[in-house]
């Protein structure tokens, strides 16, 4: 409910605040070119109506324990300042100078670093305004603040952007737990998910159950090098309930190169964004056994069908509709033809299986992090956990190859890969 100060209600005027996004997918699909009209289409094909004012009017206004009137515009937080992190900071940062429900600051949460020159990543992100480490060439905007100290970083923030690794969500919580005051929205940019003994645990959930707030997830065919450099690329923004949340988020991310839909599942477009790097080990081994393009289309298929069936069996809600998505085939495409999972999978089966993930993420990514390998040991102790295994030979394929116990040329045992009347 609108428990606003009358003051606080009048700041948040819908005309102020208007994208041009959202009222560009109002217009006739007929006014646009084809790529317009589609994104118009597609934008108005989903579950609820539209609603540009609710959109526009998310400024939150928040209140002391006297009912005073805080702040009635939004602050964002960054948690996570890697490859994408720093240009999700990018996106935000140039969307919060614009918008007028938003502080022009943005915060970015930085792990800190010391680089070879003695020099704090943090440091130097605030003097050079580029993440020298993860982005290096990119200005990440002015109104990037990087800051060393977690507690600090969130504690004014009502919108926290979470993109970390997955392996350090837990941690990160665990500091942040009755750390977060107030009304705070979350959404989660990590691919990737928690596996406890009681089953998986997707990371939108964690931070959800961890920190007591609504989290949404925003994933896609997104590899940040290529945004970085503003490529035309799109996202989906997962929801649960509240469309009028989607909408800040869609108008926060959304640039004439970052085009932003809302689909209402937030499991399905969290699982597709995990299980797509699964998916992509698989066609890294392929190239490395350089197979071609048919087989690596075929395992892009099967490892598709696969993320259906067990995103549908994990969460009756998942709809089909959202592996057509960005989240879904979109980002399967992408993470298959470039990405480090991909390029490190390919580098492993070369050495037929003789070279460890580890050795080569730590040669081939200088600090990023690979998140397939540790996903695809998750999914197969959820599989097993369940008995699911024989019904997922792709997934179950890809750990026991990760691990050495069959060798890469077992991705296409085409024995595993026939028709199963489970699926
Ligand atoms: N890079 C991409 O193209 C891309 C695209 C879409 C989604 N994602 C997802 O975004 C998330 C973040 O990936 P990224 O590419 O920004 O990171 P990255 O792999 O580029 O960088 C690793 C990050 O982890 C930090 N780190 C290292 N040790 C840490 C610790 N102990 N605790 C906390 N942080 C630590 C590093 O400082 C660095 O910021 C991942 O879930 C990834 O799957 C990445």
């Amino acid at each position: 409910g609108n428990r606003s100060h009358p003051t606080c209600r009048l700041s948040q005027s819908p005309i102020l605040h208007a994208n041009p996004f959202l009222i560009l997918s109002y217009l006739p699909p007929s006014l646009f070119s084809f790529s317009f009209s589609s994104f118009s289409l597609s934008y108005l094909s989903l579950d609820s109506p539209l609603s540009p004012v609710s959109a526009m009017s998310h400024a939150k206004s928040r209140e002391d324990a006297n009912g005073e009137c805080r702040d009635s515009k939004s602050r964002v937080t960054i948690v996570g300042s890697g490859s994408w992190g720093s240009v999700a900071a990018k996106l935000v940062a140039s969307n919060a100078l614009k918008l007028p429900s938003f502080h022009d600051e943005v915060r970015m949460w930085v792990f800190e670093e010391v680089l070879p020159n003695g020099e704090k990543l943090t440091d130097v992100i605030n003097k050079t305004n580029e993440n020298a480490n993860y982005l290096p060439g990119i200005k990440l905007g002015r109104n990037v603040v990087a800051d060393p100290d977690l507690e600090n970083a969130v504690k004014e923030a009502n919108m926290l952007v979470f993109v970390t690794p997955h392996q350090f969500m837990d941690g990160i919580c665990k500091k942040l737990k009755g750390k977060i005051k107030g009304e705070v929205e979350a959404i989660s940019l990590v691919k990737g998910m928690e596996v406890k003994k009681e089953g998986p645990c997707m990371i939108s959930n964690l931070i959800s159950k961890e920190l007591g707030i609504n989290c949404s997830v925003l994933m896609g065919a997104n590899i940040a090098n290529e945004i970085a450099v503003e490529k035309f690329s799109e996202a989906t923004v997962g929801y649960r309930e509240s469309r009028e949340i989607a909408d800040t988020w869609v108008q926060l991310f959304s640039t004439p190169y970052f085009m932003v839909t809302p689909v209402r599942d937030v499991e399905g477009v969290e699982l597709c964004g995990t299980l797509k790097n699964v998916v992509a080990i698989a066609a890294g081994f392929v190239d490395g056994l350089e197979m071609g393009n048919n087989t690596k289309a075929a395992i892009m298929r099967i490892g598709l069908r696969e993320m259906k069936a067990l995103s549908k069996l994990l969460f009756p809600s998942v709809k089909d509709s959202t592996f057509f998505e960005s989240c879904g085939v979109a980002d399967v495409i992408t993470t298959c033809l470039g990405g480090r999972n991909r390029r490190v999978a390919e580098a492993f089966a070369q050495s037929g299986g003789k070279r460890s993930f580890d050795e080569l993420e730590a040669e081939m990514l200088e600090g990023q992090k690979l998140q397939g390998v540790s996903t695809a040991r998750e999914v197969y102790e959820a599989l097993n956990h369940r008995g699911w295994m024989e019904m997922f030979p792709l997934f179950s394929t890809v750990h026991q190859i990760c691990i050495g116990r069959l060798k890469p040329d077992a991705i296409v045992n085409y024995r595993n890969f026939g028709p199963n009347p489970k699926l």
